[in-house]
């Protein structure tokens, strides 16, 4: 069985690049700040963070910020091999449910998704932190 509490060191990186983009977060109303950043398959990183609102359900969240710049900077082929996601506020924020929606248009099923965890930092393949997408299948 792997060890959802060991990161692979060729990751380790890409949670530092989830930090980073953290400072940048606009996060004024709930002072969580989140970065996110997706390895993608064509070899680039792009990183996000949370955009907030004083209308708080316009709010941003760093997964979906980093995931519509990677479609705006490399177009809709892209494919994410990896995710991580950080806070600088030493709390869990694994990825919220609407992120996990949207990642999963163009996630790669066997992604390892590093998040921190209420007990440390935690990694999963995105098809078990989303086991049942949405996928629309008309008759
Ligand atoms: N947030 C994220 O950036 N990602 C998530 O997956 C969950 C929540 C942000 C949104 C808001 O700015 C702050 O965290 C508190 O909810």
């Amino acid at each position: 069985m792997t060890d959802q509490y060991r990161v692979e060191p060729a990751l380790m990186s890409l949670v530092e690049f989830a930090r980073q983009a953290a400072l940048n977060s606009y996060s004024p109303y709930s002072h969580f700040k989140v970065g996110a950043a997706l390895k993608l398959t064509n070899g680039e990183i792009v990183t996000g963070t949370n955009v907030e609102n004083v209308s708080f359900g316009l709010t941003l969240c760093a997964e979906r910020s980093a995931l519509v710049r990677a479609v705006a900077q490399y177009g809709p082929e892209i494919r994410i091999e990896a995710v991580a996601v950080a806070n600088l506020n030493d709390g869990a924020s694994p990825p919220c449910g609407a992120c996990r929606q949207v990642l999963a248009e163009f996630i790669l099923p066997d992604a390892p998704v590093i998040f921190p965890a209420a007990d440390g930092l935690r990694t999963m393949p995105f098809r078990e932190v989303l086991p049942l997408a949405f996928d629309m299948k008309l008759k």
